[in-house]
């Protein structure tokens, strides 16, 4: 085996990625199958899974991916998922709990209804699908290689910003804390719980702002290292947090995102 295998290989791990038809839980869910892991990809349209799954097969890697369908949005939901899980294995490496929505609308008319929505998929969802999956998480846990959940947070949970997308904001703040608080809670299971904390990539919530390739353009020309985040950046971080490398990182809020959480307007002295 080579260095680089023997750090950040994921061969024979087997992974559920959630929402991983679309945008970055694919971008993670493609990282895991080309690195050799078994990976099963969940979200409410299981067609759009079972198509992705057989492109990700397609390419010719070292893993297999799996897609079927399941909805995190409700306590049978997760329970019916959770059951699809179980059936097809009995431990479970690494949980990415990806799955998310985003509501935006203007402070005056921002519903009622859009911080349950969001709060029930983006938070309450990361907690039960987590906590069902313990048994399967523990069963692949030891000292050496720890289980791994990584949890879907944003720049968005860490900068006062909100774009309009109030419940979503506090949503990813909350998805932060929650991960630091299961991290320690987990650390004697020996399962690891970290974040990722993006900054905008192309997917099918950001379509509206980063679709045309002058679009995105134009939104890296925020972001201090001048460019939105592409694949790559979310492979790399998830094969770091899914291997041998990463099996003594745990309670990280991990940026991605070109910058944008040391980004400030503030000066003081020098103009
Ligand atoms: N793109 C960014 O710039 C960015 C930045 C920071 C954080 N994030 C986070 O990254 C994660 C992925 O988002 P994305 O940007 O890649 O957007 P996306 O393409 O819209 O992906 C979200 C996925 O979640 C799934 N989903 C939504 N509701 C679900 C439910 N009730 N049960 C199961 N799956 C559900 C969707 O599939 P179905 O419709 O088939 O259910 C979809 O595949 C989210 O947590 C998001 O908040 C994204």
């Amino acid at each position: 085996m080579s260095y680089l295998d023997e750090l950040f290989s994921v061969a024979g791990k087997t992974a559920l990625v959630t929402g991983a038809a679309t945008g970055i839980g694919r971008m993670a869910a493609a990282a895991l199958v080309r690195a050799g892991a078994s990976v099963m990809i969940a979200s409410r349209k299981g067609e759009d899974c079972i198509r992705v799954a057989g492109e990700l097969n397609g390419l010719g890697a070292a893993g297999r991916a799996e897609g079927f369908a399941g909805d995190v949005s409700s306590e049978t939901g997760i329970a019916a998922l959770v059951a699809e899980v179980k059936a097809r294995t009995d431990r479970l490496h690494v949980l990415v709990n990806n799955a998310g929505v985003s509501w935006g609308a203007p402070l005056e008319d921002f519903p009622y209804h859009a911080w349950a929505k969001v709060f029930g998929v983006n938070v309450t969802a990361v907690f039960h699908l987590t906590r069902e999956l313990l048994p399967l998480l523990d069963a692949a846990a030891s000292d050496a290689d720890p289980a791994r959940v990584i949890n879907l947070g944003s720049v968005m949970g860490t900068q006062p910003l909100a774009d309009d997308a109030y419940s979503y904001t506090a949503s990813k703040a909350a998805v932060h804390h929650l991960t630091r608080t299961l991290a320690i809670e987990f650390a004697a299971r020996r399962i690891t719980v970290n974040a990722f904390a993006p900054g905008p990539f192309q997917s099918r919530m950001t379509a509206f702002a980063t679709a045309t390739e002058e679009q995105a353009r134009h939104v890296g020309r925020h972001v201090p290292l001048r460019r939105i985040g592409t694949p790559d950046d979310i492979a790399g971080a998830t094969l770091y947090l899914c291997s041998r490398a990463g099996s003594y990182v745990t309670g990280a809020i991990l940026p991605i995102d070109g910058g944008q959480s040391v980004q400030h307007g503030l000066t003081l002295f020098k103009e």
